[in-house]
């Protein structure tokens, strides 16, 4: 039986290494992960809980309902300014109260040109994460320091210590919600 992930990217740039990061890993991951993307955090409106009655805005909706459907998640996330970026927040914040990423296996990945890997981003959806109580796999999140070495233009993973940590990763994720299933 296929184990539907909702993946995510935290850029909305068209190049964004962050976005090339995970088709990469939709690529590499095991065939029982069936990968829905998600690529509408532009369509959010700013959080406000004003909005939020009945059932909230169609994009909302939208995203409630796709979170609701997956098994687990998969966020690759670029770092701006030491966080993580707006609109990504801006998307938790949709769900902090409806509660539709609670318990649900999650795979962070921040990725930067910098050595540092976008670790602040990372520490920071983590907190945000662990609020809204997904399950995180510590194990198999992780930074990717200067990732323009270690990805090509056309996307294409060309660090094989990367790749492996990549692979590893999915395959982590795959087992956890083969588990579950059973
Ligand atoms: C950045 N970048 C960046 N990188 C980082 O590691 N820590 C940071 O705090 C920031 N801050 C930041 C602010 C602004 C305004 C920009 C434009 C960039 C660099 C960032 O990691 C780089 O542009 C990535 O390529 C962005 O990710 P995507 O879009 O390639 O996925």
């Amino acid at each position: 039986r296929d184990i539907n992930i909702l993946a995510i990217s935290g850029s909305l740039r068209k190049q964004s290494t962050n976005t090339l990061l995970m088709q990469a890993m939709i690529e590499l991951a095991p065939s029982v992960l069936n990968f829905q993307v998600y690529d509408q955090l532009n369509d959010l409106a700013h959080f406000n809980p004003d909005l939020d009655v009945d059932d909230g805005p169609v994009a909302v909706q939208h995203l409630r309902s796709q979170l609701k459907q997956a098994d687990g998640v998969l966020v690759c996330t670029p770092e701006y300014g030491n966080g993580i970026p707006g609109v990504l927040k801006n998307a938790l914040d949709w769900i902090v109260s409806s509660g539709e990423w609670m318990n649900k296996p999650t795979v962070v990945v921040a990725a930067s040109p910098s050595p540092l890997g976008g670790d602040k981003a990372h520490a920071s959806i983590l907190l945000t994460l662990n609020m809204i109580n997904a399950h995180i796999l510590y194990d198999a999140s992780f930074t990717i320091p200067h990732i323009t070495m270690k990805m090509n233009k056309q996307g294409e993973v060309i660090d094989p210590d990367t790749k492996k940590a990549l692979r590893n990763s999915l395959l982590h994720l795959a087992e956890v919600l083969t588990i579950e299933k059973k």
